[in-house]
């Protein structure tokens, strides 16, 4: 039966992937979770990322003008509960913090998360504010998928298994 649901749930109610936003600016490299993330278009290849107007990862996005998007494995859901209250400004490296391995990326600075089901290398093209949250536009440089690793979803704060197509 439907129901009416709160406004301020509104904006939880469509299921998302999860992702790991891996930033980096001279030297000092950061990484975050995000549920808000979205392929947007093919030519050019763009991609929307929603990062709080707090966190430091919004700052080094900010002052790199690049981004790792990174599609959550299984692989990552014990750093999810690390994560709570550890932000990239206190702390010296945030991917040994979380227990994260990393990789090289191509083109950008920030490195990719290892274990995840595709990572893609944005540089950021178009950004804007809104309240308290800044909706950052990345063109891919470089995009790679591992079809060996499944993604895992999320849905009003749970994490999903995504067990393959209908
Ligand atoms: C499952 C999960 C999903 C999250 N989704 C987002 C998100 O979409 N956008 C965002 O800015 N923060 C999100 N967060 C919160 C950030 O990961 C958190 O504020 C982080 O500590 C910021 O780190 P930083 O200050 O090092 O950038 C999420 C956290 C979790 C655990």
């Amino acid at each position: 039966m439907l129901k009416e649901l709160a406004l301020a749930n509104a904006y939880r109610v469509t299921p998302t992937g999860l992702y790991l936003i891996s930033t980096a600016y001279q030297g000092k490299r950061n990484v975050q979770f995000a549920f808000r993330a979205l392929g947007l278009t093919v030519d050019p290849p763009l991609l929307v990322i929603g990062i709080q107007a707090d966190n430091f990862s919004r700052e080094v996005i900010q002052k790199s003008g690049e981004f790792v998007v990174n599609v959550c494995s299984q692989n990552h859901l014990r750093a999810v509960d690390k994560s709570r209250d550890l932000s990239g400004r206190n702390v010296e490296d945030k991917f040994v913090a979380l227990g994260l391995e990393t990789l090289p990326a191509k083109h950008v600075e920030a490195p990719l998360v290892a274990g995840c089901h595709a990572n893609v290398e944005c540089k950021l093209v178009n950004s804007m504010e809104l309240e308290g949250l800044y909706l950052f536009v990345g063109q891919a440089l470089a995009s790679y998928i591992d079809d060996q690793v499944q993604p895992v979803g999320r849905l009003a704060g749970k994490t999903f298994r995504l067990d393959g197509p209908i």
